[in-house]
């Protein structure tokens, strides 16, 4: 058992016998990890029959998103190593954690992004912990190509996903799930980008499983943007699109790991459309007071397709009764508030006296 104290100090500490971490290995942390999992009343009755329903919001690790519990595994062995410098590419989160925990262990990072699409939050987070942003013209797919060939021409170390590291510290959080829950869930939701995560999540089930951590593995059951869906059409998409710029992806690198879980889990690959995220993104802030970023947000449309769609690829509506259901959120929405602050144009001051303003708040 570790004390409280123990686990606040991040993803290492926490599970340090899990992972790739040796005594020499210099441990880079921001506390990351431990991140709630909330149960929600109200999806919960949405699936209905004692179903139980919680979201695990990994938007509150260190630089919000879930990246971080693989970057600092990442980078402690890029320290260890000891590479010149951290590069990858990026859709925008992996971007502002590679800078995060490359500043704190005073090391350079180069992050490959494609221009004028990465949302406002993340590139700022990239500039200000002071990485070497390099804007290419072309898309996420292009930048992980240009980050495979420099990686080995330069001896910088790769902290994309491909990294197996990456991979190894994104698994701890399908431990905590079932450290928190006692068992594995039987059902797990999340959204695929470059397949990464679904890839670390289904590889922690398995661990735990294989360890007697847990009795059962969960069916994994991912969700891609309509517009960016390789994996659901089982076809490269040369021109990905969709309000999610974070899953804007059309040829993930961990695709067959990603089939592969999905498949040895009895699950699922559905797609979602833009309206839908959007509208799960308002929902969820709205109705659990949880603000996630659009690629997040697709998990939760996908949970009221699974609930509510004759077309889901996964329908919940015969589920065993008492199932319990976790929904990964992956990112803060204070990332990518474009869409938000369009709508709230609308808000007009008003006369600085307590009648307009009684007036104004309308209730
Ligand atoms: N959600 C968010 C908020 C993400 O940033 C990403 C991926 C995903 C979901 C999908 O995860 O790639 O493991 O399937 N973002 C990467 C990046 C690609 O560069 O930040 P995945």
């Amino acid at each position: 058992m570790k004390t409280d104290h123990e686990q606040g100090r991040g993803v290492i500490e926490r599970y340090r016998e899990f992972l790739p971490i040796s005594d020499s290995t210099p441990v880079v942390s921001l506390g990351e990890g431990n991140t709630p999992l909330v149960y929600s009343a109200k999806l919960s009755a949405r699936v209905g029959r004692g179903c139980k329903v919680f979201v695990k919001n990994e938007g509150v690790n260190p630089t919000g998103s879930f990246k971080d519990r693989g970057m600092t595994v990442a980078v402690s062995k890029a320290l260890e190593h000891k590479s010149r410098a951290l590069i990858c590419a990026s859709t925008g989160n992996t971007s502002a954690s590679a800078a995060a925990y490359a500043a704190r262990a005073a090391t350079p990072c180069v992050v490959i992004l494609p221009a004028g699409k990465i949302a406002s939050g993340k590139l700022v987070q990239a500039f200000a912990c002071g990485a070497k942003i390099v804007p290419i013209k072309g898309n996420f797919d292009d930048a992980l190509r240009m980050v495979r060939e420099l990686g080995q021409r330069n001896d910088f170390a790769i902290v994309n996903s491909i990294n197996p590291d990456r991979i190894a510290g994104q698994k701890t959080a399908a431990f905590e799930i079932v450290d928190a829950l006692g068992d594995a869930p039987d059902f797990h939701l999340l959204p695929l980008g470059n397949a990464g995560n679904m890839t670390a999540y289904w590889a922690g089930y398995r661990e735990y499983h294989a360890r007697k951590r847990s009795t059962k593995l969960p069916a994994m059951i991912g969700f891609q943007a309509a517009g960016a869906a390789p994996i659901f059409h089982n076809r490269i998409v040369e021109k990905p699109e969709t309000v999610a710029s974070a899953i804007r992806i059309g040829n993930p690198a961990s695709w067959k790991h990603a089939q592969a879980a999905i498949t040895e889990s009895r699950g699922a690959i559905d797609v979602v459309t833009d309206e839908e995220i959007l509208e799960a993104q308002t929902w969820l802030a709205r109705h659990e007071g949880i603000f996630v970023e659009p690629a997040s947000a697709a998990t939760i449309a996908g949970f009221f397709k699974c609930c509510d769609s004759k077309k889901a690829a996964y329908s919940f509506r015969k589920i065993p009764e008492e199932s319990r259901i976790v929904c990964t959120v992956t990112g803060h929405g204070l990332k990518d508030p474009d869409v938000i602050m369009h709508r709230m144009k609308k808000l007009k001051p008003v006369p600085a006296t307590v009648n307009d303003v009684q007036r104004a708040i309308g209730l």
